[in-house]
């Protein structure tokens, strides 16, 4: 079922019926969902909105699995996507081109990129990952290849964990997944952490997409629901180990947020030009996982 979903969702003749794709942006669809009351919890800091004006949901077709719509602040939009680009993808970091040795040693990808200017070695960058690194042929974690995790992505993820009361939380590892408007990320689970009761937060920004979520075996019907911009989700209890994916990307809706004017920083929006015209036309999505039981 899961893949007959995806095949479904991916394919560009004929395109998807999207009357079916819950979209949380819109209240016609989400009556079934359940609020999740958050936690008061005190304000963070000038990247996130108050948490008492979020909203978040868990689906009711898939218990544990919790939505949070954007809960970012434009500036915060702007703060993750330039994080993302430029400070992520510099060493220690490891990112899918290593391999290929197109940097020399002390040269930033973002920086490279800019001076080339060449839309395709751009898009050669898939993903990075942080902290922990994952060995994707054996599928474990290397204690041998651990790095310092930004500390500013494990506070956002404690913040998080904290709003929606699923305890103490620490961010150990993480992979930033680069989308461009063609790629797809087929049905997987994530289970190589040793501890899996944790939960796993996933935060989008840029290009739209649909995310498949079904159960714990690749034969449950998948739901579908669009991820945009600033949008959180969070797979806790039953919904740690689901079957997911992203079968399709989508043009963000015309409003979308990290395009909001910032007034108090017109000054800076030389600086942010060249991060726009990159998520103008791709995806990102941050993944972070805790690998280990404290
Ligand atoms: C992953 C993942 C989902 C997404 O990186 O394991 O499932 O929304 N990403 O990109
Ligand atoms: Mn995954």
């Amino acid at each position: 079922m899961f893949k007959r979903d995806f095949k479904y969702y991916k394919s560009k003749k004929p395109p998807p019926d999207l009357e079916k794709v819950l979209d949380f942006n819109f209240d016609y669809n989400i009556s079934l969902q359940n609020k999740i009351n958050l936690q008061s919890a005190s304000e963070f800091d000038g990247t996130l909105t108050p948490p008492k004006e979020w909203d978040a949901f868990e689906l009711g077709s898939n218990p544990g699995l919790i939505f949070i719509r954007n809960p970012f602040t434009p500036i915060g939009q702007r703060y993750w996507i330039t994080r993302c680009l430029k400070d992520f993808t510099r060493k220690p970091n490891k990112l899918n081109i290593d391999v290929h040795n197109y940097l020399v040693p002390g040269e930033h990808w973002w920086e490279y990129c800019e001076k080339l200017g060449d839309d395709k070695f751009t898009e050669k960058l898939r993903w990075a990952t942080l902290g922990y690194h994952h060995n994707w042929d054996t599928k474990v974690y290397d204690e041998r290849e651990r790095v310092d995790f930004p500390e500013d992505l494990a506070e956002l993820c404690r913040f998080l964990a904290n709003c929606l009361k699923l305890g103490s939380f620490s961010a150990e590892a993480a992979i930033v997944n680069f989308y461009h408007m063609d790629s797809t990320l087929s049905g997987h689970t994530d289970h190589s952490e040793k501890n899996l009761e944790a939960p796993l937060f996933s935060v989008s920004f840029g290009q739209s997409a649909i995310f498949l979520i079904g159960g714990h075996s690749i034969e449950d019907k998948p739901t579908a629901l669009f991820l945009h911009s600033g949008d959180v989700v969070v797979m806790t209890k039953e919904a740690r180990l689901s079957y997911h994916g992203v079968p399709k990307i989508l043009p963000a809706p015309s409003n979308n947020p990290w395009t909001t004017p910032i007034k108090s920083c017109n000054n800076l929006d030389g600086l942010w030009k060249p991060f726009e015209r990159y998520v103008n036309k791709s995806r990102i999505n941050i993944n972070v996982r805790q690998v280990n039981d404290v």
